[in-house]
């Protein structure tokens, strides 16, 4: 299983929507994923159509009051939810307070504990986290291998990518964790406005190793997709926006799977022509 933080310290540049829509994309593809939602605010709880302040989410399993199947929530055959509860705030705060007073790591391992049980079933997990460095947050930046960090082409301001970036590697190297790589994904594109391809060119300098080819461009479908509970693929499957979540599923399984492509086996190559 891979798993993927998808995080950025700024609010609204597109964490959500790429939760539910890459992790879907890849479902379709035939790939087993779980989403999790970190966020207190629960938008991608809701954005499925699930009432967060009905649901016991992801704050009883860290917590360890109930077990993954009773609060996973299956979307589909290939895709399933841990959402958020209406809770999770409140964990957040009492958790984040005992791990100032007590200055013990075990408290950023809680996610790690509920996730790596579950690895032979999926073979990727997206983490949706809040845009700021709380309990959670660090919590997922411990157990991921993966960041994957949406920018919004709709300013330069790219300040909050370095903050990103330095909270990374800040968690990191407190635990005493290997660099994780990381993956950022240009979003809210408009090919009509400049700037967004200032926005590209900066971000080609600043993460040249990073950078996605593939470009979510402003499309008002995404938008309204979370309003009926649905993805972009049963919202407009034939939208822009469903064409390029299909395309970046297709990079991020070339650039994540490419490990796992079997070697050909020895006869086989012998008798190629
Ligand atoms: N490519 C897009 N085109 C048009 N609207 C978009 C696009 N991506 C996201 N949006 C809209 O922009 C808003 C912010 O997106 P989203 O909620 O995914 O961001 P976020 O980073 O998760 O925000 P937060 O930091 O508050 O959790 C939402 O209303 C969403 O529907
Ligand atoms: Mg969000």
């Amino acid at each position: 299983m891979k798993a993927f933080a998808i995080l950025s310290l700024k609010g609204g540049v597109g964490k959500t929507t790429l939760a539910a829509n890459l992790s879907t994309a890849l479902s379709l593809m035939g790939r087993r994923v779980l989403l999790v939602d970190l966020d207190p605010l629960h938008d991608l709880t809701y954005s499925f159509g699930i009432n967060a302040i009905e649901t016991r989410g992801v704050e009883f399993l860290l917590e360890k009051d109930l077990k993954f199947e009773d609060v996973m929530v299956p979307l589909s055959e290939n895709l399933h939810i841990i959402p958020a509860g209406k809770k999770l705030k409140d964990l957040e705060l009492s958790l984040a307070n005992m791990f100032v007073k007590a200055k013990d790591t075990y408290f950023c391992y809680l996610l790690r504990n509920v996730l790596e049980p579950l690895e032979d079933r999926y073979d990727y997990v997206f983490i949706d986290c809040p845009p700021y460095a709380g309990f959670v947050t660090i919590n997922a930046l411990v157990y991921a291998q993966n960041i994957l960090m949406p920018v919004q082409c709709q300013h330069l301001g790219l300040e909050s990518t370095k903050k990103t970036v330095s909270l990374i590697s800040r968690v990191r190297k407190f635990n005493g964790l290997p660099r994780r790589e990381l993956t950022v994904i240009p979003t809210m594109y408009d090919v009509r406005n400049r700037l967004s391809d200032q926005v590209i060119d900066r971000l080609n300098t600043m993460f040249p190793d990073a950078l996605t080819g593939t470009r979510i461009r402003v499309n008002v479908a995404l938008a309204e997709a979370p309003g009926f509970g649905k993805t972009i693929f049963e919202h407009q499957p034939d939208s822009h926006g469903a064409e390029d979540f299909r395309r970046l599923a297709d990079e991020i399984a070339e650039k994540f799977e490419n490990d796992a492509i079997p070697a050909l086996p020895l006869a086989y190559v012998q008798a190629l022509p």
